[in-house]
């Protein structure tokens, strides 16, 4: 059975891009073949993880919301930029660019598109690209899009920091996706100051919203070094916080 995992936060800079890479880098480790859907339409980014830049990326998904395409033809094997860094990797992984063309991302803004074509293209996807997964990387906030992703998921992480700005947004998230019923909802807080106790943290905020804590991730100098230019996980397997995020991404796939 297939299954659709959203990476989710209120607000922007949490870590969604670099959770989503690693998680679907991590799967793909096991041999499974994954989707990245790169839904954040107005700031696009998750591509720079997979070593992708503007030239590489002949069709977008805004191609396909345009009509221009089937949403496969925008799909790019990057299975060879996560073999680069960890050559024992098993299955697949495909990623759905968004533009990051100034005036495609404009076009789109300033016309909308259809979100229904959205949900059709994740359905597509998963068929026709024979996919064990799906993983939706989302704009912050609430619009219409990340509703609807977030409610097409089986599974969905809402990553916070531990900053006071995160807290009340983040109690919305969650409360949206406790209404939209999503099957298996955990909270990711990242950025946490190694000086925290981690436990500590997860018990606060485990409180606070009544929902489990699927990893407390460190604010860690290695990731900012790495600057989204791969993917930590593979370069990095025996950090603290790669171990983390292999328990993270066996709570979201079970
Ligand atoms: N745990 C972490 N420690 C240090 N830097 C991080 C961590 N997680 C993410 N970052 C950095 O934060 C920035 C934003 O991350 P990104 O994944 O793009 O977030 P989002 O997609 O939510 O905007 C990037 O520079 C990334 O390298
Ligand atoms: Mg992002």
């Amino acid at each position: 059975m297939s299954k659709v995992i959203s990476i989710h936060s209120f607000r922007g800079g949490t870590g969604k891009s670099n959770t989503t890479a690693n998680v679907a880098a991590i799967l793909v480790g096991r041999g499974l073949r994954v989707g990245i859907v790169d839904t954040d339409i107005q700031s696009p980014g998750i591509h720079a993880l997979f070593g992708l830049d503007e030239n590489d990326m002949d069709l977008s998904l805004n191609d396909y919301l345009w009509g221009k395409c089937e949403i496969r033809d925008a799909a790019q094997d990057v299975t060879a930029a996560l073999k680069a860094q960890d050559p024992s990797i098993k299955g697949q992984a495909f990623l759905i660019p968004s533009s990051i063309k100034a005036g495609e991302i404009a076009r789109i803004l300033r016309e909308g598109y259809d979100v229904g074509l959205l949900n059709d293209g994740f359905q597509r996807l998963l068929v026709d690209l024979s996919l064990d997964v799906l993983m939706i990387d989302t704009h912050p906030g609430l619009n219409e899009e990340t509703l609807l992703s977030i409610a097409i998921s089986d599974s969905l992480a809402i990553i916070m920091r531990p900053d006071n700005q995160d807290y009340q947004g983040t109690g919305v998230a969650v409360e949206v996706a406790r209404k939209l019923d999503v099957p298996n909802l955990v909270l990711v807080v990242n950025k946490v100051p190694q000086v925290f106790d981690f436990d500590e943290v997860q018990a606060r905020v485990e409180h606070i919203y009544g929902c489990e804590v699927g990893a407390v991730l460190p604010h860690s100098d290695e990731m900012m070094a790495l600057a989204s230019s791969g993917i930590f996980a593979l370069r990095y397997p025996d950090n603290t916080m790669s171990q983390k995020l292999r328990l993270l991404a066996h709570r979201l796939i079970s």
